[in-house]
């Protein structure tokens, strides 16, 4: 049977190099992003999922091409990090978080859940801050705690469907969401870069390894697991 990816984000950063990772062992490959990944082999659905019509246009592009059951790998990856501190939050710009990071997951899950068959996986990237909090990022971090519930009521309410779910939650990692929240402040990176015990970022590589193995894996079922090198708590 043809196992398929389908992932949210992957024209950069963690999305990229997971399409890259299954790509390479032989899985098709779907990318749900406004850019495209370019990656050689991969259907690019260039949609932005923060405007009205994504849903029409997944029903249009992606679920005509699917056949009625197949096994899915369905990666929720793409994210909206807006810098905001309690007291401060815009509401607009929190709905529009929760809305990229937890109720979209949430609606393509309806959508393809019809269309996997047993050994399909549902995977969800969330964060560090999914369980820890740091300041300055409070809608995001709030989504990212949302991102695990909604990934350990997946686990719960699919039940004996042969469809397994994890929460991928990566440290620091080199991609352009991290460079662009410190305003590519190099001194700045250095001194994150000292949060994990390795002194270094994560490598999105390091990541999309994770995603496969829990793709694979179905014993890791409800399973939160922390690519973050270790991470100094004082
Ligand atoms: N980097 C880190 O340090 C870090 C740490 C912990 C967790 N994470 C998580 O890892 C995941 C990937 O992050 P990353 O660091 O790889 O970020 P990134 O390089 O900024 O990539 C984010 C991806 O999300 C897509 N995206 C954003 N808004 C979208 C929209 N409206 N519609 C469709 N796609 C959209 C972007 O594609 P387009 O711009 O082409 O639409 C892009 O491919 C996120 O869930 C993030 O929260 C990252």
């Amino acid at each position: 049977m043809t196992k398929t990816l389908i992932l949210t984000g992957g024209s950069q950063g963690i999305g990229q190099k997971t399409l890259q990772k299954f790509v390479e062992q032989g899985w098709q490959g779907i990318n749900i992003s406004r850019k495209p990944t370019q990656l050689p082999g991969v259907i690019d659905l260039e949609i932005d999922l923060s405007a009205t019509n994504w849903v029409e246009r997944i029903e249009k592009e992606l679920l005509t091409r699917l056949p009625d059951s197949s096994i899915l790998c369905l990666i929720h990856n793409a994210a909206a990090l807006i810098p905001d501190r309690v007291g401060m939050i815009d509401p607009v710009n929190f709905e529009k978080t929760l809305s990229l990071n937890v109720i979209i997951p949430s609606t393509l899950n309806n959508l393809l859940l019809p269309r996997m068959s047993k050994d399909s996986s549902i995977l969800y990237v969330g964060s560090t801050l999914s369980e820890k909090a740091v300041p300055g990022c409070a809608s995001y971090l709030v989504s990212k705690h949302a991102v695990l519930g909604l990934m350990r009521a997946t686990c719960q309410d699919l039940a004996g469907s042969g469809v397994h779910t994890c929460c991928i939650c990566p440290g620091l990692t080199d991609t352009a969401m991290l460079r662009e929240r410190c305003q590519h402040d190099e001194k700045l990176l250095e001194i994150l870069k000292k949060i994990s015990l390795a002194e270094r970022f994560v490598e999105p590589e390091e990541i999309a390894d994770i995603l496969w193995f829990a793709a694979n894996h179905p014993v890791l079922n409800g399973s939160v697991i922390h690519g973050n090198l270790g991470q100094r708590e004082s």
